[in-house]
């Protein structure tokens, strides 16, 4: 979602703020903007992409100086338009402010505002008339008296006419750090942002306010007293955010996937056993709580843990599960699983979870985020930045941790030897990951020859179910192709109405006992003229028994197909998308980390 950087130095900063705010173009956004202070604040900014905000600056001779902020901007309060845009300044021009969140009293606080008019529907605007009303002569005050009276969540950063060699910031649920480097200093709301200057940083926590100057950085907490915070290391370094020679980050990051896997799982793997990073898990009934992908990788996790440790397993789309009144138990485990760990309605269903009194875990990708610091446990994914908006290397990260979950849960009625088994089996999914992604050729050339259809219906059954989930969620994400997943024998009861010549049907067939069912239910969408593509594992596809495209996938147990058929999936969406000449890494509409209820 929204994207702030923020500079102060011995450096330009215009170029340094658009480098930081394309950094972070990967979170979704339609509108973005500049303040920079040079004998007063200069303010341009722009409905659309970073691009054409640039284009505005040239028009407009560029900006000077060195302190400035920036901001991507998607909205909530108001159309994506030029006025709406980041940086929102005060009524009498004293203060602009960048903000990510959204302030939850704001119209309220426009009310008690008198001797104030808007000129956007922005509720930053608000915060930046507040500030400038509350502002006396010092500006740690205004900032602290002003946040006591924010509801909701905000990151900020703040610049004042008045002192034009300090940058501020405030921060209370959504994400927000301070870079240090020498002689310069800068604010941004992911690392990404500034990693290429930096590796240094202190992380905000709830309600906090920084003050930034060119030599200095000093925090303080909403009564003003002064704090002292651990100066922190990012060992991402900046390769790990570029393309590196990939035509979009996701091909990048889908190419990754055996590397993130191993990150995820050798760590964990000790003597033949496996460690979760220490953390003993008890629970006799586990709610799985998350959304989109994360979600998904739930089914996958509701699969496998309910198959192997027999302990049931509830999975939750966040944004319902508080308002639905669960059913939990002392002894139940809440499981958030998110990859930014930052997706509001997760963490909204994370503190419901807690309040309840039951127990939580986070299985998580970006560790410092709050959905990681309100758990009890966390368990990181290790996949390393995901830049795309649609998740490839992070949900396979998760579901690995699934399978992880799933064993361990197992390990003490599992006999010993199918445990061992099943143990070294899923060690050798990165390999089988690896040979599915030679088959890229393949899966391009199916996807070419599928890429004009309207209509993808994607079924499997058990696990494979589970796993078309995720696959068609990509295909809509990405090619905006229509598409819906089906239990393959559920298609039969309604939707099959749907079924006409041409209709392309992939079906995930991976798990021997239910094969026949399987392949029974594409049948009967051929005998309806669709086409169909098979995904199945070697073994099994001498069972393909009529004529169809098959793309085979390695042997393994058939509760770990779904790690070798997603990436089968994730291709084919990629390359369907590519040939629709989509914007693949930023979808229509979609923002990688949804902050907002
Ligand atoms: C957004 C993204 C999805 C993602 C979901 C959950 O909707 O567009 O791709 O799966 O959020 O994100 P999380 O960071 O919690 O895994």
């Amino acid at each position: 979602m929204c994207g702030i950087v923020g500079y102060i130095g011995k450096r330009e900063a215009q170029n340094i703020l658009i480098a930081g705010i394309r950094r972070l173009e990967y979170r979704g956004y339609d509108s973005a903007g500049i303040a920079l202070v040079d004998n007063g604040v200069n303010v341009i900014k722009s409905q659309g992409k970073v691009a054409k905000l640039e284009e505005k600056l040239v028009q407009n001779g560029n900006l000077t100086g060195f302190l400035g902020i920036a901001h991507t901007r998607w909205a909530t309060h108001g159309a994506p338009n030029d006025i709406n845009a980041h940086p929102q300044t005060s009524q009498n021009g004293k203060i602009t402010v960048v903000h990510n969140g959204i302030i939850e009293n704001y119209l309220t606080l426009k009310n008690s505002l008198h001797g104030y008019q808007c000129q956007s529907d922005t509720d930053t605007e608000i915060v930046a008339n507040l500030l400038e009303h509350n502002y006396k002569d010092n500006m740690l005050t205004a900032i602290a008296e002003t946040c006591k009276t924010l509801k909701g969540s905000y990151a900020l950063g703040i610049l004042c006419s008045d002192t034009p060699d300090i940058l501020y910031a405030a921060k209370k649920e959504s994400p927000l750090l301070v870079a240090v480097g020498e002689g310069e200093n800068f604010i941004a709301s992911d690392m990404a942002a500034v990693l290429e200057h930096t590796n240094s940083y202190y992380l905000l926590d709830e309600s906090e306010i920084a003050i930034l100057t060119k030599d200095s950085v000093k925090f303080y907490d909403f009564e003003q007293n002064e704090l002292q915070k651990n100066l922190l290391y990012a060992d991402w370094d900046i390769a790990a955010a570029e393309k590196g020679g990939y035509p979009h980050f996701m091909l990048k990051e889908i190419m990754e996937q055996p590397k993130a896997i191993k990150e995820t799982m050798n760590p964990r793997i000790i003597n033949n056993d496996i460690n979760l990073d220490g953390i003993e898990i008890q629970a006799d009934k586990i709610h799985i709580v998350a959304c989109g992908s994360a979600a998904y990788a739930g089914l996958i996790g509701k699969a496998v843990i309910e198959k192997l440790a027999r302990i049931p397993v509830e999975v939750h789309l966040a944004s319902e599960f508080r308002y639905n009144d669960p059913i939990l138990s002392p002894n139940n485990l809440c499981i958030a699983i998110s990859q930014s760990g930052e997706t509001a309605d997760t963490l909204a269903a994370l503190r419901y979870a807690k309040k309840c009194g039951i127990k939580t875990l986070a299985i998580v990708n970006v560790i410092g985020s709050a959905i990681a610091r309100e758990s009890d446990n966390v368990l990181p994914i290790w996949a390393g930045p995901e830049i795309a908006v649609a998740t490839t290397k992070a949900y396979s990260a998760q579901i690995i941790t699934m399978y992880l979950l799933a064993l361990k849960l197992a390990k003490t009625t599992l006999p010993t030897e199918k445990f061992q088994s099943l143990l070294g089996e899923m060690q050798t999914i990165p390999e089988k990951v690896q040979s599915v992604l030679d088959q890229q050729d393949i899966i391009q050339k199916y996807a070419k020859e599928y890429a004009k259809r309207t209509s993808i219906f994607l079924i499997g059954r058990g696990v494979d179910f589970a796993a078309v989930t995720e696959g068609s969620l990509k295909l809509k994400e990405i090619s905006y192709i229509h598409s819906e997943a089906y239990a393959a024998g559920e298609l039969k009861h309604g939707t099959i109405s749907l079924v006409e010549d041409g209709t392309l049907v992939i079906a995930a067939a991976t798990t021997p006992h239910i094969l026949e069912k399987t392949l029974s239910n594409l049948q009967e969408v051929l005998a309806r003229g669709a086409n169909s593509l098979i995904i199945t594992t070697e073994a099994l596809s001498n069972e393909v028994k009529f004529s169809a495209n098959i793309i085979k996938i390695p042997n393994i147990h058939y509760l770990f197909t779904a790690s070798l058929t997603t990436v089968v999936m994730q291709l084919f969406a990629y390359y369907v998308a590519f040939e629709l000449n989509c914007e693949i890494d930023m979808p229509r509409n979609l923002a990688k980390s949804v902050t907002v209820e």
